[in-house]
């Protein structure tokens, strides 16, 4: 139970979960409104942990949908167990050949046997998928929608009955409503714009990167054996990583995987080289790996190199930049399409081989 919002940061604390205030606030009145939780933000900065950490708090099964390209109903509430059904019809052959025997024709047989259908669409022959389990549990639960970007969106539609009125409807069996309401998390890694009317729906909150204090609490709550200073410096080192352009900045569980094997290699003292031989763990593109390779130093050390075009202390569009928030190196150019399309060809050729790709290429690049 989640019985204030301070009360609320602690109970998530004890689970391993650092939250702030704003965090805590959405958490908390999700549970007193009995609304659902939209957390948008990049991948891997705790909103799929943040619904696991919710239902150990409230001491509550939890029931995960993984959303992808396709999902359906049959996959979201129910389907009905075809083979089963098959396999009663096969023993069942006899009876159902005794019962059939009065009727003279076909139209007879059929009709006699649709007046009894129900048997085999009933509870025994359905497969409970995941929104049908959480409203027909006896005890409530925690049901998590995750990463429902990934799914269609006639999938976001199919959801706004369901999140109304914590309610389904199968048409054979009746509707079934909850018998006690389950907590909802609905997550998104922003991939695409969701609809107004699930937005509606839902209590909205965004996570992004965390701040420089709540990321160390972490990586010392997680990885216990990292030296402070270390740690402290592994932070700093991320937070500039993050302000470069890079196509996947590193989240929480890149710096966790990083901290634990930097740990492991009984690192004392971050350096150079041993930030080029693990900078795998922190980005996963090839062209990130580039980008950070060519600002080891200012990764490390942070050594002010001035902003062309920028004043001292303010940014380009004049406001003031925050003292202890990281600077990059020099401006990023926003990739325009040509770039993309020649990422794109790179990309493609290392699949193709450059030959076939040079003649498929458009306007042909002999
Ligand atoms: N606020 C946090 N407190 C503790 N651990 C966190 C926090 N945020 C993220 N993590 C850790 O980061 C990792 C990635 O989190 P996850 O929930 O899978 O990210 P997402 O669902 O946003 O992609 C997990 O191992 C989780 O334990
Ligand atoms: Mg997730």
């Amino acid at each position: 139970m989640f019985e204030s919002i301070g009360q609320t940061i602690e109970q998530l604390a004890e689970q391993h979960y650092i939250c702030d205030r704003k965090l805590a606030t959405v958490v908390y009145l999700a549970w007193k409104m009995g609304k659902p939780i939209l957390i948008e933000g990049p991948a891997g900065v705790g909103k799929t942990e943040l619904a696991k950490v919710v239902a150990r708090v409230l001491g509550r099964e939890l029931i995960r949908l993984q959303c992808y390209g396709g999902l359906d109903e049959a996959h979201a509430l129910y389907e009905w167990e075809y083979g089963k059904q098959l396999l009663y019809t096969q023993i069942l052959r006899e009876k159902i050949g005794t019962f059939l025997a009065g009727a003279d024709d076909l139209r007879t047989a059929v009709e006699r046997l649709r007046q009894h259908e129900d048997v085999f669409f009933s509870e025994s022959f359905i497969v409970r998928r995941p929104i049908l389990q959480a409203v027909s549990a006896d005890e409530p639960v925690v049901l998590l929608i995750d990463e429902i970007d990934r799914a269609e969106e006639q999938f976001e539609a199919f959801l706004l009955e369901f999140l109304s009125d914590f309610q389904v409807t199968v048409p054979e069996i009746g509707t079934v409503a909850a018998k006690a309401p389950p907590y909802v998390v609905i997550t998104s890694n922003n991939t695409r714009d969701l609809s107004d009317a699930l937005k509606r729906r839902c209590l909205h909150l965004f996570i992004g990167y965390p701040d420089e204090e709540r990321e160390l609490e972490i990586i010392r709550l997680k990885v216990p054996a990292m030296a402070e200073a270390l740690a402290a410096h592994a932070v700093e080192v991320v937070r500039r990583m993050r302000s470069l352009d890079l196509r996947k900045a590193p989240s929480i569980s890149e710096v966790l995987d990083w901290a634990q094997a930097l740990v492991l290699l009984n690192v004392e003292m971050l350096d150079r080289r041993l930030l080029e031989e693990t900078i795998q763990l922190l980005v996963k593109y090839e062209r990130d790996t580039r980008q950070v390779e060519e600002h080891l130093a200012w990764l490390l050390e942070g050594s002010d190199r001035p902003q062309p075009g920028a004043s001292e202390g303010l940014d380009d569009r004049g406001r003031s930049r925050s003292p202890a928030g990281p600077r990059p190196p020099a401006p990023q150019a926003i990739p325009d399409r040509h770039d993309m399309e020649a990422r794109q060809r790179e990309h493609a050729a290392r699949y193709f081989g450059r030959d076939r790709l040079r003649q498929d290429a458009p306007g042909g690049e002999e």
